[in-house]
């Protein structure tokens, strides 16, 4: 299961960046950026350009997180989001954000242009799109005032500009211009080869001025915090303000490629673009943790054969969200007490444009110059009326996600498991997840999320385990996945 971005890149065998090497040893250096993702990249990019002596570490690969599951839109169309920003933030406050969010499509553009980087970077508008006429199509007809009135180039429409563009009738739509879509991979690695950064290297803890791995140690005036989701539980709390959602993604050849980008607002929603001769098909969200019954691929496979049944497969794979309490990400200083520590998390689904939009913020920080709209996207900012609602959900998940490893009573046995299957059962007089392959394998772990200890939840679409209080998630076989959590679960040996 890999994306369209890392497959086609893998294909262009010439892009594949050579291996780079670990951190060997301790180096001194002005900035460490954690995180080779596009927001570690770009922050990076950002620094060097301007002559701070920047290195990037990396626990894995550089691009190999949630950069290469992408849609790659690069929009300030985040969903349904300019009415409440105004309702619960003000106008002032509602007008950064959207600014802050627009300008960050030329800015890619800029340095797509002056570094000559062949990453198919377009402009397209981007939809916002429902199929139920009443509430839904009111609802877009107000954020369309919204984000007009905010500066944004929308406009309310019935149906799209090109009718062949989808495969189905709308109620009502929000248009924005001036959007674009990309390759994320080709522009990440473009400006990665130009920067020092050190893959394989997990940091395992952080000081004011000083980053631990096991192979050495990064000495810097400032630290950014840019892997995805912080991995300190304090200080910051960032475990207590975010939850983390999942999305699939299918690409697909011999169908009808869109002129533009679409997003569904409805419960069923579905996502659209194309890429060279593919469109690339997504939606089936959830929280993590919670998709215990499966389908979701199912699920699109057969709106696929719905829509376009010539079509053929060339790709599927999901991603990972992380969303804040307030619906905006958390830029800026990590904490209160540690001025020299920045952090970007909490991108939504708008990963490539909040990339831009933290690496353009906090570099100028680093650099002395501070944004207006940097005060929009602070994570020390206080917003009750935004937040409320979300505190309470994310509260009563933790608190039953929890209990749930007490209390719950394992679902199947071992030896009923069938083939290609996974659950929770009991081993020993102790709960275990199970998963028994096509081959009649089986591979038993702990459901103890080493995160906080909520209890993981089979996702029979990755075949891993997912943490629903947290988001981390795990493969079958026990290996880390997807953090907060720093390491793997115990394996059937160390339950023993
Ligand atoms: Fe926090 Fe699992 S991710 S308890």
């Amino acid at each position: 299961m890999e994306s369209i971005w890392k497959r086609t890149i893998e294909e262009e065998n010439e892009l594949i960046p050579d291996k780079r090497k670990s951190l060997t040893g301790d180096v001194h250096t002005e900035a460490a950026v954690i995180g080779a993702g596009l927001a570690g990249i770009l922050t990076a990019w950002f620094l060097q350009s301007q002559g701070v002596k920047t290195v990037v570490v990396e626990a894995e690969t550089a691009g190999s997180g949630q950069t290469q599951n992408t849609t790659a839109k690069i929009t300030s169309q985040h969903g349904v989001i300019y009415h409440k920003l105004l309702e619960t933030l003000g106008r002032e406050k509602a007008a950064a954000y959207a600014c802050a969010s627009q300008a960050a499509v030329g800015e890619y553009e800029r340095i797509i242009r002056e570094q000559a980087i062949a990453c198919f970077f377009e402009k397209k508008p981007a939809y916002l799109y429902t199929r139920e006429k009443g509430e839904m199509e009111e609802k877009l007809l107000k954020e369309a005032q919204a984000a007009k009135s905010l500066g944004l180039p929308a406009s309310f429409t019935k149906k799209p500009k090109d009718p062949k563009d989808l495969p189905f009738s709308i109620a009502g739509g929000v248009r924005f211009e001036e959007q674009a879509q990309f390759h994320p991979l080709r522009f990440l690695h473009a400006l990665a080869k130009k920067l020092v950064i050190y893959e394989h290297t997990r940091v395992l803890e952080a000081e004011e001025h000083c980053l631990i791995t096991k192979q050495g140690r990064i000495f810097a005036d400032h630290i950014v915090f840019a892997g995805h989701y912080p991995f300190l539980l304090r200080p910051g709390y960032y475990f207590l303000r975010m939850h983390q959602e999942r999305s699939y993604c299918l690409a697909l050849k011999n169908g009808i490629i869109p002129s533009a980008m679409y997003l569904g607002t409805d419960e069923d929603g579905l996502s659209l673009r194309g890429f060279q001769d593919m469109i690339i098909l997504g939606g089936g969200k959830h929280r993590t943790g919670e998709n215990k019954n499966g389908g979701r691929y199912g699920m699109l496979r057969r709106k696929a054969e719905e829509f376009w049944p010539d079509s053929r497969e060339y790709a599927h794979w999901s991603a990972q969200d992380c969303m804040t309490l307030d619906g905006v990400p958390y830029i800026g200083r990590f904490c209160g007490d540690i001025p020299n520590w920045y952090v970007a998390t909490g991108f939504g689904k708008w990963g490539m444009t909040n990339s831009m939009v933290a690496a353009r913020l906090i570099s100028d920080r680093i650099l002395g110059r501070e944004r207006e709209e940097g005060e929009v996207f602070s994570p020390q900012r206080f917003t009750p009326s935004a937040s409320a609602a979300s505190f309470i959900t994310d509260g009563v998940h933790a608190a039953r996600d929890l209990g749930r490893r007490v209390f719950q009573k394992p679902e199947i046995s071992l030896e009923e498991l069938p083939a290609g299957q996974g659950g929770i059962v009991e081993v020993d007089g102790q709960k275990a997840g199970a998963y028994r392959d096509e081959d009649g394998e089986l591979y038993v772990v702990s459901i103890k999320c080493p995160h906080l200890g909520c209890q993981l939840e089979w996702n029979p679409d990755e075949k891993s385990w997912d943490c629903p209080c947290h988001g981390s998630r795990f493969d079958f076989r026990g290996r880390l996945l997807d953090g907060p959590a720093e390491n793997g679960v115990d394996t059937t040996e160390e339950l023993c």
